[in-house]
């Protein structure tokens, strides 16, 4: 009897400060994940300047994939699969991981598949959870997005709202700066919100009531600006209390409106922001009221990583015959559920 070699794919993660590889045995089995955080090297500057993501990317990347396939216990040659992100994000990070994949891909003469990042976000649902298939909610909020998605199955998707201007995490990082927090802000007005009153300053929840499942969160920002105006020794323990109490209510209460609208039984929330435990605590509770099930990824899946980008290229090339033409170009604007979620 013949043995089936299992399958390999290594996925590439580029899109913006985090330089990610991982491998992945069948469909969500990861083997191997590493991630490098560039966050340090952009703290100074108070956000991502792109640049310096390309060239850390390009100094990073190829002693992450030896280091990963090291650790695999794999072969070079036991790859089946080259997966990397090809949109959104920013597009010299996006080129840098884009053409190491397809560089590999040709090199090893194995197929290439481009992945949507936001597919993948939804994906580290999968890697969590593979028994809990769709129909579901799924929530994306992060540092670049914030987009609310029906997904009746994997790799069909419906877009149902997302911010008009501002990400939720973009929010908490812009109001970070302002009250001293270093780049990205989100993990400790986290920790900080514990220790503070999340009634103390009743800022805006712009748009929570309003028809509709879009989100706006600059408003929020400049709320928060002109009250530490007005109020320059407010502490900083209230404000981050209050301004994540502001964020989780608009995001609950969109989300979770928009899963009953959609009858759907479970809402995924993922992406950086769903690492929040005062957002966990919320959808969950908001949720069991009305019948909803809220699930969230482990921590290290929700923050960018490079194996849910894997589980996105193992599923579609192995249960939809994908794959792509080593001519794909990255996709800085690619968006979800206005096609077919897939790389345009
Ligand atoms: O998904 P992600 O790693 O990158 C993007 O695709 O944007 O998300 C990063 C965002 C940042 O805005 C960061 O401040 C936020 O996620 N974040 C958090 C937490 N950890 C990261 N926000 C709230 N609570 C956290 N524990
Ligand atoms: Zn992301």
């Amino acid at each position: 009897m013949t043995e089936v070699s299992p399958f390999f794919t290594l996925g590439i993660e580029t899109s913006c400060d985090e330089t990610s590889v991982a491998i992945l045995r069948g469909e969500t089995d990861v083997v191997v994940e590493l991630v490098y955080s560039q966050a340090g090297l952009h703290a100074r500057y108070g956000g991502v300047v792109p640049e310096i993501a390309s060239r850390n990317h390009v100094r990073k990347l190829p002693y992450l994939v030896r280091e990963a396939v090291g650790t695999s216990g794999a072969a070079l040659d036991d790859l089946s699969l080259i997966a990397a992100t090809n949109g959104p994000g920013l597009i010299g990070p996006l080129l840098v991981g884009l053409s190491y994949g397809k560089g590999m891909a040709f090199g090893l003469d194995v197929p290439f598949i481009g992945v949507n990042h936001l597919e993948g976000h939804i994906f580290a649902h999968r890697l969590h959870a593979p028994e809990v298939d769709p129909p579901f909610m799924a929530l994306i909020v992060s540092g670049g997005h914030t987009t609310l998605v029906d997904v009746p199955a994997y790799a069909e998707y419906r877009l149902v709202g997302r911010t008009v201007d501002d990400a939720a995490g973009e929010a908490l990082d812009k109001v970070g700066k302002m009250i001293g927090i270093g780049y990205p802000a989100g993990a400790e007005i986290d920790r900080l919100a514990g220790e503070g009153d999340p009634n103390a300053i009743p800022f805006p929840r712009p748009m929570a009531g309003s028809p509709g499942f879009d989100f706006s969160f600059a408003g929020l920002k400049t709320a928060v600006l002109y009250h530490l105006r007005k109020h320059p020794r407010e502490r900083r323990e209230d404000v981050a209390a209050s301004v994540l109490a502001s964020v989780v209510e608009i995001l609950t209460k969109k989300s979770i409106e928009a899963t009953r609208r959609y009858h759907r039984p479970r809402l995924i929330v993922v992406g950086g922001v769903a690492a929040s435990s005062h957002l966990r605590d919320e959808f969950v509770r908001a949720g069991a009221q009305r019948g909803i099930e809220a699930l969230f990824p482990p921590l290290h899946l929700c923050t960018d990583n490079a194996a849910m980008i894997a589980a996105v290229g193992a599923f579609r090339h192995l249960r939809l015959g994908e794959s792509h033409p080593l001519s794909l170009a990255p996709n800085p604007s690619l968006g979800i559920g206005e096609g077919d979620g897939a790389p345009a």
